[in-house]
């Protein structure tokens, strides 16, 4: 029989499994390919083996996990039961062959692919830093559906299997190792020879010792999920996140494959499971775009060597590519290098990638290095004269084919394009600080940019693991334009007597990562103020009073100890006011909420982006948006655009013009448009 994804060799009494999905360029596990498996172990089951070998015949990994597509065509709770049902079959069918199987795993092997292998006898791992294992199911709102739930306490202890499954996180092999999640590490070369000799020496199955067992006993159960959920309530609210606290529930009842299956079936049908895998998919998608072209990038020249200039030269620098950074205050410059070598040390660790990375990081007060670049990044004050100077200047140094890009976050790229000879060759690198954390980079089309400095731009965004989100150049680009409504509402609901903490609460229980007062005071009340104002006139916004009198009084929020909140000299913020957010009588959620979705609705209207996943992709990424809502569209679209305009004129009539609702509410199509499929 011929197989369209496995294929099934014999050597010397052993069977070899090898995955090789068709048409996908990592593995993961569709039905197709559960049920193909499962008539290929039904195959061997009879024969007279030793052992059968699973791996995989892509280069980049194991196996990614399940096939989060098909997630999203799953409509009801049995359905999605019966696919994790499926799983758990095929699998105990790995698990109950009559000779021991072993997985050789190497690149990602995550949720089901991590399930799989642990049905096996064994599981042997290739040992570099591509290697990692994890169940990262709780981040899509499930838990392991595999049996998985099952399989890992024993052979890990309870407590590490339930860190994994809680955080999602990924180990690589040697943690794995230690952890008994693998019982090998083994270099390419010897790998197979190693899972050969597991099999034939019948090396007994591998189980945590007692006392990591010990925490499973049943009457310990109670008292260590009491002792794990403020740990799991300060990361995920029940009614937000209800993956986690079931994962505690089916540990603390021993639940079975049937009961894990259940359990599966309501969550993946949940609002905050469709809601993550949306925001999954869009992440894919931006990802896949930055891969789309080669980019021709070695060199990239970054100048301005500030908050943002320093970061993104430290970023690429560690990504691999060779980086000179010009400022032209040398003592700044210095800074930046302190600063390379202190994040490459914590990031790399092995003292000669520290010092590879380093060789690549080249301080640079003179820009030497523009003759040789492929990519200049300006990252200068932000004003319009220096920056439109400062790329007079470079484009008579650099080559012909050198992209040049800016990271204003408001100036129009046409007025800096002014500036140039060539302007289609200039395009916004617009990114998010702190650019080690935040992932979204957009991509900044101005009127005159041309397409392939464009791909370019996406595929150097893609090349240093960042998401490349398309947007035209117009006031504030997408994501500074939705949060900063939102923010000069907060701002505005402390100029009326709300307390700070009563406003960050809203919007954190709401779903946001961080309040809007502690978010301005993080990105700096100076900066906040010249975005306001960058924008107060395209977007008629009037900027509050007191933050103007903050600023001026110098309280520029955390970085200068004092802003809306106090701080202390490392930065942490000092108790202020009561410890209890006292309640107020405004609708504080409705205001900064019902701003930011009015905002994104004129976003769309504008055609700042083309599509509502960008809205989508671009808040959640960009800012950090509820994830479980899956992004501002989302949300309207849960709510109904007629209720939401409803409730904007009501606050219109209440708290002014800035309430009205934009005239896009009353364009449903706005609210359809979806990316076009890729050709
Ligand atoms: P910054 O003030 O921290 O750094 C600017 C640096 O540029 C300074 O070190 C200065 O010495 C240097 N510089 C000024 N003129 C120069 C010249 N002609 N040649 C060489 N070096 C020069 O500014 P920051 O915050 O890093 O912002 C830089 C750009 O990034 C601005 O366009 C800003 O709008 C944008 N941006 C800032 C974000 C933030 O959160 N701070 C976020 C995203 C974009």
């Amino acid at each position: 029989m011929t197989h369209q994804h496995w294929r099934l060799d014999y050597f010397s009494d052993l069977a070899m499994l090898t995955l090789d999905v068709a048409g996908q360029s990592a593995n993961v596990l569709s039905q197709e390919v559960l049920n193909e498996l499962g008539h290929i172990l039904s195959e061997i089951d009879t024969k007279p083996l030793q052992g059968v070998i699973i791996r995989s015949g892509k280069t980049n990994g194991f196996i990614a996990g399940a096939d989060v597509r098909e997630f999203v065509a799953i409509n009801d709770t049995a359905r999605a039961a019966e696919l994790a049902q499926l799983g758990q079959h095929v699998f105990s069918l790995i698990a109950g062959l009559p000779f021991p199987s072993v997985a050789v795993i190497h690149g990602f092997c995550l949720g089901g692919g991590l399930e799989l292998a642990l049905a096996c006898t064994y599981r042997i791992a290739r040992e570099d830093s591509a290697t990692r294992l994890g169940l990262p199911e709780v981040r899509l709102g499930i838990h392991p559906g595999f049996a998985g739930t099952v399989r890992l306490p024993p052979l890990v202890g309870d407590l590490p299997a339930l860190d994994l499954m809680l955080t999602g996180r990924t180990v690589s092999a040697r943690e794995a190792r230690r952890l008994g999640l693998i019982d090998e590490i083994a270099p390419e070369r010897h790998l197979q020879h190693a899972a050969e000799s597991l099999l034939k020496r019948h090396a007994p199955r591998r189980r945590a010792p007692w006392y990591h067992r010990l925490p499973g006993w049943k009457p310990l159960r109670p008292l260590i999920v009491r002792l794990l959920t403020p740990r799991v309530r300060r990361k995920a609210h029940p009614d937000q996140y209800p993956a986690p606290w079931r994962i505690l529930e089916l540990w603390r009842n021993r639940a079975t494959e049937e009961q894990e299956a259940q359990s599966l079936g309501e969550l993946l049908v949940s609002r905050t499971s469709r809601n993550l895998v949306h925001v999954f998919l869009l992440g894919e998608e931006l990802k896949r775009r930055g891969k789309a072209r080669p980019h021709g990038i070695e060199h990239v020249h970054v100048i301005g060597a500030g908050v943002m200039g320093a970061d993104i030269a430290i970023w690429a620098a560690r990504q691999g590519f060779r980086v000179s950074l010009q400022d032209q205050n040398a003592e700044i410059l210095a800074r930046a290098v302190k600063k390379a070598h202190a994040f490459f040390k914590s990031k790399l660790r092995d003292p000669r990638a520290v010092q590879e990375a380093m060789d690549r990081f080249i301080p640079d007060l003179d820009g030497q290095g523009l003759s040789r670049a492929d990519l200049v990044i300006e990252a200068i004050v932000e004003k319009i004269e220096p920056k439109r100077e400062l790329f007079h200047g470079v484009e008579q140094k650099v080559r012909p084919q050198t992209l040049l890009a800016t990271n204003t976050s408001s100036i129009p790229l046409e007025v800096i394009g002014q500036a140039l000879k060539d302007p289609s060759r200039l395009v916004g690198l617009h990114f998010f600080n702190p650019v080690a954390k935040m992932q979204l980079v957009e991509i900044v089309r101005g009127a005159q940019t041309a397409e392939p400095a464009l791909e370019r731009a996406r595929a150097f965004t893609g090349a240093i693991e960042r998401l490349p989100l398309d947007v035209k150049s117009s006031p504030g680009f997408l994501v500074n334009r939705i949060l900063m409504p939102y923010l000069i509402e907060a701002v505005k609901l402390v100029e009326e007597g709300v307390n700070i903490v009563t406003i960050d609460r809203a919007a954190t229980e709401f779903g946001m990562p961080m309040g809007p007062i502690a978010l301005a005071d993080t990105v700096g009340l100076d900066i906040c103020l010249s975005v306001a104002q960058e924008l107060s006139e395209p977007l008629h916004m009037d900027v509050p009073e007191n933050l103007r009198r903050l600023v001026a009084e110098g309280h520029l929020g955390r970085k200068s100890g004092r802003g809306f909140y106090a701080y202390d000299s490392r930065g942490r913020r000092q108790q202020s006011g009561p410890d209890k957010a006292p309640a107020s009588e405004v609708p504080v959620t409705e205001r900064l909420i019902l701003r930011l979705l009015n905002e994104a609705m004129a976003c769309l209207r504008e055609g700042v982006v083309t599509d509502a996943d960008a809205v989508d992709a671009g808040m959640v990424y960009g800012t950090g948006f509820a994830p479980f809502l899956g992004g501002p569209v989302r949300y309207i679209e849960s709510l109904g655009e007629t209720g939401i305009s409803h409730s904007l004129a009501r606050l219109a009539q209440e708290y002014g013009a800035r309430f009205a609702p934009d005239p896009g509410w009353s364009q449903p199509e706005l609210l359809a448009r979806r990316p076009q499929p890729p050709n």
